[in-house]
């Protein structure tokens, strides 16, 4: 339902802009309220006049217009959206607002705002598929800002491939399920882990892992987003907390258990993507170890099992549990929800190239204790965190039901 909800749609330079007119107009059409800005140069494709007829309010353009009643214009704008729609956006739109670049109506808006900001890129294919894009795009995706598109097709210069706007329609469809979805996690307390463990041997080394960290933190950040009260319990990483987490950083899988075992309690909801290590050294050396023979054992310690200590103790908590797995996948994961007393599981094959454990995207099944197995074809972590939170939402629906 887009019924009310207050949508800042920014149209900056590029020929999609024309498609624009067409999207300001079905989002009205659904009963959205809308207010234009528009960038300079996407005024020498569509004049604000289009824009202000189709929205029924005037379009903003310049950062130093005098506005009306003394107010600010960027964050006036800021505050009143729920959401930021920026369609077409540029290469240019992009690269500003991953760089911190606050230099006209839109990216000031854009940065002032906590509204859910919706980016629809339009460009040329191979504009698009440049690595200074696509890192852009990766970062600002850490952060929470959304990508719908580029679609495939044949593009205004002549080239065909990734790059065209997503139509007016679709952009509407997936506000409708970004509008729909929100606020159904509200009053829930969401507990996640993330990120790898690290098991100290001397005062500089430690046995760890390759887990970025960024499946959890897409599912901290889009729990937020869906109105829980969320708290991430981190071992290190490089990225940045999303906005409005409690973040409790850790270090070795012993802190991790103290500090879930602490916050569990409180919380309806735990998901533990962390790869905690399940060894640690039996003794930390005080002092550097110094190489002596040719060789050298280690002698390791068990772990607890964080997930099967919650298992224990869950009562009517819902319980997510994360298995990478080399071999025998969907056995082992069943095996685990099973022993681990796991509400569902998601199951990845670690062995696959380009997903998994340090890579932005994912791929693999998501079990429940019913018996269900569904398949997670490839996408991008933000949007598996979205499913699996489908998931958790309707077992805390049953759940109070
Ligand atoms: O048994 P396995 O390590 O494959 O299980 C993976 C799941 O258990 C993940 O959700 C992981 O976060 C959790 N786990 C844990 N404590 C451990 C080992 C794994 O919570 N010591």
């Amino acid at each position: 339902m887009l019924k009310g909800t207050r949508i800042v749609v920014g149209i900056s330079g590029g020929i999609a802009a024309y498609k624009s007119a067409d999207l300001v107009s079905r989002l009205r059409k659904k009963s959205a309220l809308i207010k234009v800005v528009m960038t300079k140069r996407a005024e020498e494709f569509i004049t604000p006049l289009t824009f202000s007829s189709l929205s029924g309010n005037e379009v903003a353009t310049d950062m130093f217009s005098c506005p009306k009643e003394r107010e600010i214009q960027h964050i006036s704008l800021a505050h009143w959206a729920e959401y930021i729609i920026i369609a077409p956006a540029t290469a240019n739109f992009i690269g500003k607002v991953a760089s911190g670049i606050a230099d006209d109506l839109l990216t000031t808006t854009v940065m002032a705002s906590k509204a859910g900001v919706v980016i629809v890129p339009a460009m040329n294919t191979n504009m698009y598929n440049n690595p200074i894009v696509q890192r852009n795009i990766e970062d600002l995706s850490r952060h929470g800002y959304l990508f719908f598109g580029p679609a495939e097709g044949n593009l205004a210069c002549g080239d065909k491939g990734t790059g065209r706007m997503e139509e007016p329609e679709a952009i509407v469809e997936y506000m409708e399920g970004l509008a729909g979805v929100k606020g159904d996690l509200e009053n829930r307390t969401v507990l996640v882990t993330a990120g790898p463990t690290r098991e100290a041997l001397d005062p500089v080394r430690f046995l760890s892992n390759a887990s970025s960290g960024r499946m959890g933190y897409s599912i901290a950040g889009t729990a937020a987003r869906r109105g829980a009260r969320v708290i991430l319990i981190s071992g290190p990483t490089n990225l940045e907390p999303p906005p409005s987490v409690e973040f409790v950083p850790v270090v070795s899988a012993l802190d991790m258990y103290n500090e879930v075992m602490r916050r569990f309690p409180e919380c309806d909801v735990a998901i533990k993507t962390a790869a905690v290590s399940d060894y640690r050294p039996a003794s930390v050396s005080q002092h550097k170890i110094k190489k002596t023979g040719d060789g050298m054992s280690l002698a390791l310690v068990r772990n607890p099992d964080i997930l099967s200590e919650l298992g224990k103790i869950k009562g009517g908590r819902i319980l997510v549990g994360f298995a990478a797995e080399s071999t025998n996948l969907l056995e082992y994961a069943r095996e685990k929800i099973n022993k681990k007393n796991l509400d569902l599981i998601v199951a990845n094959d670690i062995t696959r190239k380009g997903t998994g454990f340090d890579s932005d995207a994912n791929e693999g099944y998501i079990l429940d204790s019913a018996g269900a197995t569904e398949e997670l074809p490839r996408m991008s972590k933000m949007q598996m965190a979205d499913i699996i939170l489908d998931k958790v939402v309707s077992l805390l629906g049953k759940d109070s039901g």
